[in-house]
């Protein structure tokens, strides 16, 4: 790690290291190894609903599928009923027939199980097993996932037809993963609910006294005698220990809701076959670091319902997928054009489909299916976009879809066993994420956008960014950078401690280091826990309706929603930016400042900076480092990531603007495919290369 005095106050800067990707093998290798060697290492493909149609016509689909490329068919989710029409009399010939039938068209097969959508006898005769809102509002039948999470009668139902469906696939020579249920989401609040997050709290709190104590049940006469006393509650004005502890259950629920169907398809499936469950954007329902512990990889489904791409923020949320596991990811759905349950459905542009594809690979994407084949008669998505007509011929987008998934199952042995590295960590914290969402403060406070708002510059000047949960191993990392670490535990903060000691920069947001895992404020003001190492505290936070300026390294800008006047207490601190506020609290008091500790550093920014700060401060942090981009100055529409492993680097560049862009490669860099000609990337272009400097 290089960095000085000097480099702080913003001197001269010392010359950057080539950009050396220094991630080690992480458990890609080890699980790599463990897979089907033989397998395509990627997956192109379409969500399949074969039960729709007459099976006659799978034939044609499937010869369809191959023309466009596909080599990947996601079947059986919500096909419940078509699979068990009865109570216990299971119908799965056509299934079989179906991924027999993919299997000759040698087609790889994901089956789903059917658990988000349970069928009619079942909710009719067993009408325990619906969800139950907060309200107090059962669910009824009609949609999907109007099941309760917490039903052991619905668990086990669901358990035996994943059972009946991992002993007639769990071997079969197509099926290569398992996806349980359909972004899996809303909780329940039904008795059987209730009495699990009475245990939950006994078991995470041990005696009553205990939680009194962390949730400080004192304030309002909130006392408890016991564990079933207290109410279960999401959202109101309830203690924010309970509220934060109520995202704590449903993370553990959840868990171990898959973790029940996950067990019974491992008691029968060939190991080699992936287990995994579908998440949604940016979902704030669970811990999706916790979820994923018992699962082999990740798999989310993007999509633009209105049909605008920000490709930082997609590429972000690609990041924080590949980070739940640090492991390659696939994204299991995406959309063949448009959505539709946005305000305007708009379609995405010509040339943007294939963008998204490439993105999500250049992120660790090592499947990529859309969603979905063709749309049915009826039924609630008639409307979405999807690759065939009702006519069973293909969409315009066929064809776009058609090229990427030609492009990219070509470069697939170039692919194969390369995962994107960084040197950059950004850490993100659900329990952070929830417990400013419970008490925001300030109505535009949304930690999303806090987060991304780091996100774009470091990822636009240092090319990869891996995403962290607070508790990874980031020793590897020069830099890391935790937005807003709300909630803190002492933990997690020796943690950190050790990662500044041990020569890393840690850098904080605002609201950092106010509260432990129980929501409770910490006893030191911020950043509580590691406000001794940072040599400065919080005096006072402020929330803004109207910007206040800042001036210092980063230069004068302004910050909005958010301000805290850092008091130093160390010698060796610096002051990197103070407020101009005249008249008010803020008026010169420092704004962000840092602290060298031997090799290592820790820098506290205590204010929502604007974009222009907020990009020159990533650009210090990163020359400090020694961080550099694999192609410098890169346009802001260009977006490059390198994919590295087994020997090899691969470099994709795509060019998410509607013009064309320059685009100069390192030396060594070889072409291997896409739109780069004479120097330059088309609009809506994807270029990929091979990089001369293998590991
Ligand atoms: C996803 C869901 C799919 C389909 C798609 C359309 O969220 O998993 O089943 O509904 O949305 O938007």
């Amino acid at each position: 790690m290089m960095r000085s005095l000097a480099l702080l106050l913003g001197a001269a800067l010392l010359p950057l290291s080539a950009c050396a990707q220094t991630t080690p093998p992480l458990a890609d290798a080890a699980w790599n190894a463990t897979r089907f060697a033989d397998r395509p290492a990627i997956a192109m493909g379409a969500a399949w609903y074969p039960e729709h149609w007459p099976e006659e016509r799978w034939e044609t689909d499937l010869q369809l599928m191959r023309a466009a490329g596909f080599n990947t068919v996601r079947v059986g989710e919500f096909a419940w009923s078509s699979l068990e029409p009865e109570e216990g009399r299971f119908t799965f010939d056509w299934l079989d027939s179906a991924i027999d039938l993919a299997h000759r068209h040698g087609m790889m097969v994901v089956v789903g199980t059917p658990s988000a959508a349970p069928p009619a006898w079942l909710t009719a005769k067993y009408p325990d097993t619906l969800r139950v809102d907060e309200d107090g509002s059962r669910a009824g039948h009609g949609g999907r996932r109007h099941f309760s999470f917490a039903s052991q009668r619905y668990r086990d139902m669901a358990g035996r037809i994943a059972g009946e469906m991992a002993r007639r696939y769990g071997k079969h020579p197509a099926v290569v993963g398992w996806q349980i249920d359909n972004e899996i989401g809303p909780p329940s609040f039904d008795a059987e609910a209730v009495a699990r997050w009475h245990a939950f709290l006994a078991q995470r709190y041990g005696t009553i006294d205990e939680l009194n104590d962390r949730w400080t049940t004192q304030y309002w006469s909130q006392h408890y005698n016991s564990f079933d006393q207290i109410p279960l509650h999401s959202r109101g004005q309830h203690n924010p220990g309970l509220l934060l502890d109520f995202k704590h259950w449903t993370t553990a629920t959840w868990t171990d809701f898959v973790q029940d169907q996950a067990r019974v398809i491992r008691a029968a499936a060939d190991p080699r076959q992936f287990v995994t469950t579908n998440t949604m954007f940016w979902n704030a329902g669970f811990d999706h670091f916790a979820l994923h512990d018992g699962l082999d990889i990740a798999a989310w489904d993007k999509y633009l319902e209105e049909g605008r791409a920000d490709w930082p923020d997609t590429a972000a949320n690609h990041d924080l997928v590949r980070g739940y596991k640090n492991r390659n990811f696939w994204l299991m759905e995406t959309q063949a054009g448009r959505a539709d349950w946005g305000r305007i459905n708009r379609a995405l542009d010509p040339g943007q489909v294939r963008e998204m594809a490439w993105q999500a690979v250049g992120h660790g994407a090592n499947g990529v299916l859309y969603w979905q084949w063709r749309n049915a008669a009826g039924g609630q998505e008639q409307y979405y976009g999807s690759l065939l007509g009702q006519d069973g011929q293909p969409a315009p987008i066929y064809r776009e879809i058609a090229q990427a998934s030609a492009e990219l199952t070509g470069a697939a042995p170039l692919l194969a066993d390369t995962y994107p590295a960084a040197q950059v960590a950004m850490i993100f914290s659900y329990d952070s994420r929830w417990a400013i969402d419970i008490q925001p403060h300030h109505r535009d406070f949304a930690p999303i956008r806090q987060f991304t708002d780091y996100y774009r510059p470091l990822r636009a000047q240092a090319q990869g960014v891996e995403v962290v949960s607070p508790d990874a191993d980031i020793a590897r990392f020069p830099l890391v950078v935790a937005p807003s670490l709300n909630v803190l535990t002492g933990e997690q903060a020796a943690h950190l401690e050790r990662y500044v000691r041990g020569g890393g920069h840690l850098v904080l947001g605002p609201r950092s280091g106010m509260k432990d895992d129980a929501n409770a404020l910490w006893p030191q003001r911020q950043p509580g826990p590691l406000a001794e190492l940072l040599g400065a505290r919080v005096a006072q936070f402020y929330a803004l309706d109207e910007p206040v300026g800042i001036t210092g390294t980063y230069g004068t800008d302004q910050v909005a929603i958010w301000a805290e006047e850092l008091v130093p207490e160390a010698a060796d601190l610096a002051v990197l930016a103070t407020y101009t506020d005249p008249g008010g609290w803020l008026d010169g008091k420092p704004a962000v400042v840092s602290r060298p500790l031997g090799a290592g550093r820790i820098t506290y920014v205590g204010a929502w900076l604007g974009q222009a700060a907020m990009a020159r401060i990533a650009t210090d942090l990163l020359r400090q480092e020694g961080i550099a981009p694999v192609v410098p100055d890169a346009h802001p529409d260009l977006e490059i990531a390198v994919r590295q492993g087994a020997g090899k680097r691969v470099l994709i560049a795509i060019n998410h603007g509607a013009e064309a862009r320059p685009l100069a490669l390192p030396p060594g860099a070889r072409a291997e495919g896409g739109d780069w000609t004479n120097g330059s990337l088309a609009a809506h272009g994807v270029a990929w290369f091979r990089l001369g400097d293998g590991e």
